[in-house]
């Protein structure tokens, strides 16, 4: 199966079924574009950020960490344009009284008719464009008149530009030099979300590489390439990626030039990624709003200059996404349907599972439990004893684990036990003793897909 009939419904119902993703607020009837994450899906989600923290920060040398605050100072969303400029032009409809992007109505279905589009039928009454701001407003302080307003960040990236004097500071960084920051951003979306690639919440992965003016188109176009190079490493197939320039109209506030890394999602062909050349917009307009210069001083040499920066800034849920669909899978196999998360083995949530093949025999059941309590000291591994052992593949097909271990009476013989793996279904035996190094060995190994491209 190929994922272009990989279907949206397909993965939002695996992923509740399996516990990755429930809607938010169920019992209240929910609430649109919001979700929580279960189990499963926690744990994915902190695999993606993991392996963005890895690329960025662990393997190189030029790139600190940071963890801002969400709620900053509302100068700071003055300065940076997103009072004024984070907005998005929107319709109502005096008739159906739904909202609508002006900019999408193509896209968008008339709510009185929805094989139409807003402003396609007689009845619908749309008003005059209107910029609604997509930042939600908050208030700091328990008293009304003392109060402050601000709004909760819509961007991670604002509070990497407020650190900038610290961190290059106490850091010691000289440009090129970039801070990272995963955190999660807020924005009061109103077009439709398909699922979690557009909430009103999400965690961000965002790092602002500061560079010497000349060498910013350099290292925009080497941040393009190190990013596609970061999704095809955990699998990602390359037919289903490509970057897109932006046109000069659908430039942010503050780019000089932007360009999308687009996954082919069931929708099509959408952001999942956005690497900014944002020039010296944001250091130079929180240093005129602040008084405080934020600029490269090297006394030394006799230098000084405001650094641009270049900034990848993707989507951990979006990714999350882009990973499911991608590794979504059915097959026949014994004239069953199965289906399965053909997922990179350093995406996937579970690494191991070890399944007694009758959990009743107490020895069974004691050999397997102490082989998962061995594993789970290295990798994060689930103890499943509970149905038939079809049905356990098949549970563990489903959340994407790349390796079964079954525990069966043969083992009680000659220490051996099964291993099964997700992709091939091949299996063999191999000594429980050295059952952990081997499932080890093989999580280490390079994974390509075996769905063709
Ligand atoms: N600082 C740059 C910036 O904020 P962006 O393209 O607006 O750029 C970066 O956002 C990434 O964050 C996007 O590529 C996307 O993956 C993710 N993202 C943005 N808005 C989102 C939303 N409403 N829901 C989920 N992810 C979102």
């Amino acid at each position: 199966m190929s994922s272009d009939a990989v279907t949206m419904e397909k993965i939002v119902s695996l992923a509740r079924r399996r516990g990755f993703v429930f809607p938010s607020s169920e019992i209240y009837g929910g609430l649109g574009s919001s979700y929580d994450y279960g189990h499963y899906g926690v744990l994915m989600k902190e695999n993606v950020k993991a392996r963005w923290l890895e690329a960025m920060v662990r393997e190189r040398d030029d790139i600190v960490a940071l963890d801002s605050s969400i709620i900053l100072h509302p100068r700071v969303w003055e300065a940076s344009g997103h009072v004024t400029g984070f907005t998005d032009p929107l319709v109502d409809c005096r008739f159906c009284k739904l909202r609508f992007r002006a900019d999408q109505l193509g896209e968008a279905q008339c709510g009185a008719k929805p094989s139409k589009h807003p402003g396609e039928t007689e009845s619908c009454d749309l008003t005059e464009p209107r910029h609604f701001n997509l930042m939600f407003s908050t208030r700091i302080g328990a008293v009304e008149e003392t109060g402050l307003d601000t709004y909760l960040r819509p961007e991670t990236a604002q509070g990497i530009f407020v650190n900038f004097k610290n961190v290059a500071q106490i850091a010691r960084r000289k440009p090129p030099f970039g801070i990272a920051q995963i955190g999660k951003g807020f924005r009061n979306e109103i077009t439709p979300g398909n699922f979690i690639f557009r909430t009103l919440e999400f965690e961000m992965m965002e790092m602002e590489f500061f560079v010497p003016p000349a060498e910013a188109e350099d290292w925009y176009r080497y941040w393009i390439e190190e990013r596609m190079q970061w999704y095809l490493r955990f699998g990602i197939r390359e037919s289903h990626l490509r970057v897109r320039a932006h046109e000069a109209d659908e430039l942010s506030h503050y780019s000089s030039a932007t360009s999308d890394i687009e996954y082919l999602f069931p929708m099509g062909w959408s952001e999942l990624e956005g690497i900014a050349n944002r020039g010296d917009y944001d250091l130079s307009a929180h240093t005129e709003a602040s008084g405080t210069k934020l600029e490269w001083v090297d006394s030394e040499m006799g230098e000084r200059y405001t650094p641009h920066v270049v900034e990848p800034a993707a989507g951990v849920n979006r990714s999350l996404l882009a990973f499911m669909v991608d590794a979504y899978d059915e097959e026949v196999v014994a004239e069953r349907p199965r289906t399965v998360l053909r997922l990179h083995p350093e995406i996937a949530p579970v690494k191991v599972a070890v399944l007694p093949l009758i959990p009743r025999n107490a020895e069974i059941a004691g050999r397997a439990r102490a082989l998962y309590e061995e594993l789970r000291r290295a990798v994060i591994a689930e103890y499943d004893d509970s149905g038939q052992i079809g049905r356990r593949y098949r549970r563990q097909d489903e959340i994407g684990t790349p390796f079964a271990l079954t525990i069966d009476e043969q083992t009680l013989e000659d220490d051996t036990i099964t291993i099964r793996d997700r992709d091939s279904l091949a299996q063999e035996r191999i000594p429980i003793s050295g059952a952990r190094a081997v499932v080890l060995d093989k999580l280490a190994q390079d994974w390509r897909t075996p769905k063709p491209g």
